[in-house]
Formats: C-alpha cells, structure tokens, sequence
C-alpha cells in the first residue's frame, strides 16, 4: 500500500504517560488478583473510582484519583506486571514507541526501596514487545527533598541502562517550580535530560522557570500564550511541547477548549506533540486524542503527520531510534 492509502495514522508515538494513571479496570483486578487485594467495587463503580468525572474541577482533584491505583503498585511484581501490560496495550493500539514515566517513591509505602521499583518497571517493560523509554518522576512537595534527590541519583545511574530522563510531576498549582531550583541544578549537572511538567495548572512563569533550569521538552506548556515572547522563545528554540488534550480538558489548564492553543502553537512551528498522560483516568487512549484534534479542530492528515514527526524528533533517545521512527511514520521522507 502507498503512503497516501493506508489509514494515517496507524502509528502512533507517546511521549508523556503515567505508568499510574494507565492502570484501567481489566489491569487492575489483574494486579488486585495477583496479591490477594479485594478491590473496593466491580464493573462501573470500579470504572468510576480508577477515572475522573466530567465535573472534576482542577488539576487537585485529577490527582485525587491516583489513590487505588497507587495501593496496587507497592510490591516489585506488581509494578512488572503493570509496566508489562500497559506497553503491551499500547503496542495493540497502534503505538511504536512511548516513554513511560513513573515516581519510584511513590512506590515505597510497603517497604520497597526507589531502588527495588525501578528495577520491577524496567524488568516489565522488557518482557513487552514495544519499544519504551523510562522517565523517572521527582515529585512537587515540600517534604520530599531527599527522596527527590535519590531518583535524580538513580536516573544517573540508570541512565542508558534502562532509564531515559528525569521528569517533576504532582500538583503545580500548589507547589511551585521555582521550589526546585536546587534540585534540577544538582540534575543538570549530573547530564540527564529532563521535561518538567510545567505551564498546566500554573502559568507561563513556571515554564520559564522549568527552561532556565533547562529542561530540553516541557510537560503540556498549555499557558505559554499567557506570555507572548515565551511563545516565540519557545517555538525559536524548537522545545518540544508534550500536549495532552483530554487531560488538558478535564484538568481546566485552559478554562473554555474553544480557547485550546494547540492548533495556534503548530501553524506558529512550536515542535507539539500528542500524548495521553492518564489514559485510565481520563477513558482515553493516544488514537482517540488525534481522533478528537480531528473532530474538535479539524486537524488534518498532514497536521497529524507533522505532530508524529516532532514526537519522533523529541525523544529521549538516539538519533537511530529518531530516523526509525521518522521512517515508520513517513515511509520515504527521510530528510530532517
Ligand atoms: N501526574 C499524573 N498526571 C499529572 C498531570 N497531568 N500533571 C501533573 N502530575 C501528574
Ligand atoms: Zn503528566
């Protein structure tokens, strides 16, 4: 079949997913089932508790839902088994490649170590039959220098072997970026590249923050317009931007998605990408989001394209893994 009669996209790459926020009904009874956990409800009521509601107000309140999830994480064959049957869901749903993010301390509530949670997830995403990447999340708090400080350490020693880059995850709103200055000095000199999740439930200030502490992509980066020069120093530098529209939607890090910035920053040539971020929590998956830039924004072919082809240029990764993609997603257009 020729370029231009398959079904596009049929391939997919995502860049920003939460290996927590992927934990669906049918993985959870799995990893329920595995460790002798009664699960507190079944079919729907198990669907709703594992996902937000349309009424969900912020960010905060998304958070909230990462509660039973996290209960069924803490033991080293559970986070294998997890990390295992997310990439092979997404392998079936048309992804290529996906870096998988993850905060190993929020794995230790039964006596793991940072250590122990790591080793479990890169061994699960082994077994899977698609290509990962692992970011490894510190976390917004006030209380958790030291634990932050121990997965900067472990993503230096991981790095290549299993690990890809570091990440800042948690709620933005209510901590903020400039917090962790001292933090992402000590990661940055330590070489590992890093995305900070940044410019979603806070503004353009935190993403200003996030590049002076340089990270290389920006988590969402929704509320850079609020800061025009951020919005040209971002496109000139070519940051890639890892959108997440349904989650942008139900999180409000725009109030009215009439107002959605995604098409204005791809026709400005910021390097956008698409990505899930929570696809439990939010009932989606990676083609259901182009599916809806589509219907929502009338998102071409050609657009779609473009956005896999920043994906495939964003990566944590070399430049052989980069061409692969590039190749896989526009067979015959080699040229960068
Ligand atoms: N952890 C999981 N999803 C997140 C999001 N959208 N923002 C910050 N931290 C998160
Ligand atoms: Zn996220």
């Amino acid at each position: 079949m020729g370029r231009t009669d398959r079904i596009f996209p049929d391939k997919y790459i995502d860049l920003h997913l939460h290996l927590d926020g992927a934990v669906t009904s049918d993985i959870a009874k799995r990893l329920a089932d595995m460790q002798g956990i009664v699960l507190p409800a079944e079919s729907d009521a198990l669907e709703k508790l594992l996902s937000v509601g349309e009424d969900c107000k912020d960010l905060n309140e998304f958070l909230e839902c990462f509660e039973l999830p996290l209960k069924l994480l803490q033991t080293v064959e559970a986070l294998d088994e997890c990390a295992f049957l997310v990439a092979e869901k997404m392998r079936e749903q048309g992804v290529i490649y996906a870096e998988i993010r993850f905060a190993p301390q929020l794995h230790c509530e039964k006596g793991l170590t940072q250590r122990d949670a790591v080793d479990a997830v890169i061994r699960g995403l082994s077994r899977s039959g698609l290509k990962t990447g692992l970011i490894l999340c510190c976390m917004r708090g006030s209380d958790n220098e030291e634990k932050n400080l121990e997965t900067a350490e472990l993503a230096k020693e991981y790095l290549d072997k299993g690990v890809n880059a570091l990440d800042l995850a948690g709620a933005e709103g209510l901590f903020s970026t400039e917090n962790f200055a001292e933090l992402f000095a000590k990661i940055r000199e330590s070489g590992v590249p890093f995305t900070i999740h940044a410019g979603e439930a806070d503004g353009a200030e935190s993403v200003r923050k996030a590049l002076e502490f340089g990270a290389s992509r920006i988590g969402h980066g929704v509320r850079i317009n609020e800061d025009p020069e951020l919005v040209s120093i971002i496109a000139e530098r070519g940051i890639p931007l890892e959108m997440c529209p349904n989650s942008n939607r139900l999180t409000h890090a725009v109030e009215d998605m009439n107002d959605y910035p995604f098409m204005d920053y791809l026709s400005r040539g910021i390097k956008v990408t698409i990505n899930t971020d929570d696809p439990a929590i939010e009932r989606t998956d990676i083609a259901a989001e182009f599916r809806y830039m589509e219907s929502r924004f009338g998102m071409t072919a050609e657009q779609k394209r473009e956005v896999l082809l920043n994906a495939a240029d964003a990566v944590f990764a070399n430049d052989e893994v980069k061409q692969w993609l590039r190749d896989q997603i526009a067979p015959g257009v080699n040229e960068k």
